[in-house]
């Protein structure tokens, strides 16, 4: 098996996760970007605690819901709470320990292979990532975060914005994942991960992003057509909906308009999908395959 990894788009966002993921397990990582790689703040406890820690333990009382359980409210971050310490309290989670014991990442791990990219084309991206890795690209672990988008109506879209969203977000994915996938079908193990949108586990109309949303849909049938072709080779392939995440991207009129767009106003952080990634990226979830995981909180 090899032990190496992609993720395209991997320097920052949701992808700098999936890139601590993979590094935190030994394996060696290559992510495109503009900027060097930044690795996530996982040190933060209020951010890096899971809101229920662990799950109530097996002897405490059923009839209770699990926050008065725990003594805490049901979502110390909704709250406010400024004081790490007690969030680590309620949840009665070490701090750098996340839901399921996960540990957080040691710094002291081998470090990121940065591959400096500017998207222009899924040829040209391909082309610097077979640069960098050599064709075949030989690795066992692709992760396919980037995923820019664009707001106009339909009736206001040019050829040139329809080429972008869907070259972009389908056609890049979809090249990668054929680069890799008779790889991985030779070499009985492939994990790939894919990222949809807010709503793309169904069909759904959108005023301003509908060329977003149509390419993103479309991976869900990429996901599925790679469970069908190779999941029998222990190839598995996911699609992530993130719901609203908080990252580095976000301007603050971005922030508030997906503030009020989200149930209770509370954003996802990239933190929280550390164990997601961790358990679609594992060589034991054989049974996750041609899912599409909405962590949208139910838009
Ligand atoms: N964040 C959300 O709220 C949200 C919601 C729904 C779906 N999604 C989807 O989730 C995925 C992850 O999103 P994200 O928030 O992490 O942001 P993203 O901008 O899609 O991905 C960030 C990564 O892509 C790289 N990148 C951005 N523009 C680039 C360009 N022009 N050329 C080359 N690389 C570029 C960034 O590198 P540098 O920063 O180093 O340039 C970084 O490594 C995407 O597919 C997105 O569509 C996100």
């Amino acid at each position: 098996m090899s032990d190496r990894g992609l993720v395209l788009g991997g320097t920052g966002g949701l992808g700098a996760v999936a890139a601590a993921v993979l590094q935190s397990q030994g394996f060696s990582v290559w992510v495109t970007g503009r900027r060097p790689p930044r690795i996530p703040d996982f040190s933060d406890p209020v951010r890096s605690t899971p809101l229920l820690g662990n799950g109530p333990s097996l002897d405490q009382s059923p009839d209770q819901p699990v926050g008065e359980q725990m003594g805490a409210p049901t979502n110390p971050r909704k709250v406010g709470n400024p004081a790490g310490e007690q969030a680590r309290e309620l949840v009665g989670n070490p701090a750098g320990e996340r839901a399921g014991g996960d540990q957080v990442p040691a710094l002291s791990v081998k470090p990121l292979n940065w591959i400096p990219h500017e998207y222009r084309s899924p040829e040209h991206t391909l082309a610097a990532v077979e640069e960098a890795l050599g064709s075949p690209l030989n690795v066992s672990y692709l992760v396919c975060n980037f995923g820019p988008f664009l707001e106009a109506p339909v009736s206001t879209m040019q050829g040139k914005d329809w080429r972008f969203l869907v070259e972009a977000n389908l056609m890049l994915p979809g090249m990668l994942v054929s680069a890799v996938l008779p790889e991985m079908i030779q070499r009985g193990f492939g994990r790939i991960v894919l990222f949809g949108a807010t709503g793309t586990d169904q069909v759904v109309g959108r005023r301003l992003t509908a060329g977003y949303q149509a390419a993103k849909t479309g991976l869900g049938v990429l996901a599925k057509s790679v469970a069908l072709e190779a999941g029998h080779h222990n190839v598995t392939c996911n699609v992530v909906c993130p719901g609203y995440v908080e990252t580095e991207y976000y301007t603050e009129a971005m922030k508030a308009k997906a503030k009020r767009r989200t149930p209770g106003g509370m954003l996802n952080i990239p933190q929280d999908f550390f164990s997601l990634f961790k358990l679609l990226l594992s060589a034991d979830t054989t049974y996750i395959n041609g899912a599409i995981i909405s962590s949208a909180q139910g838009l």
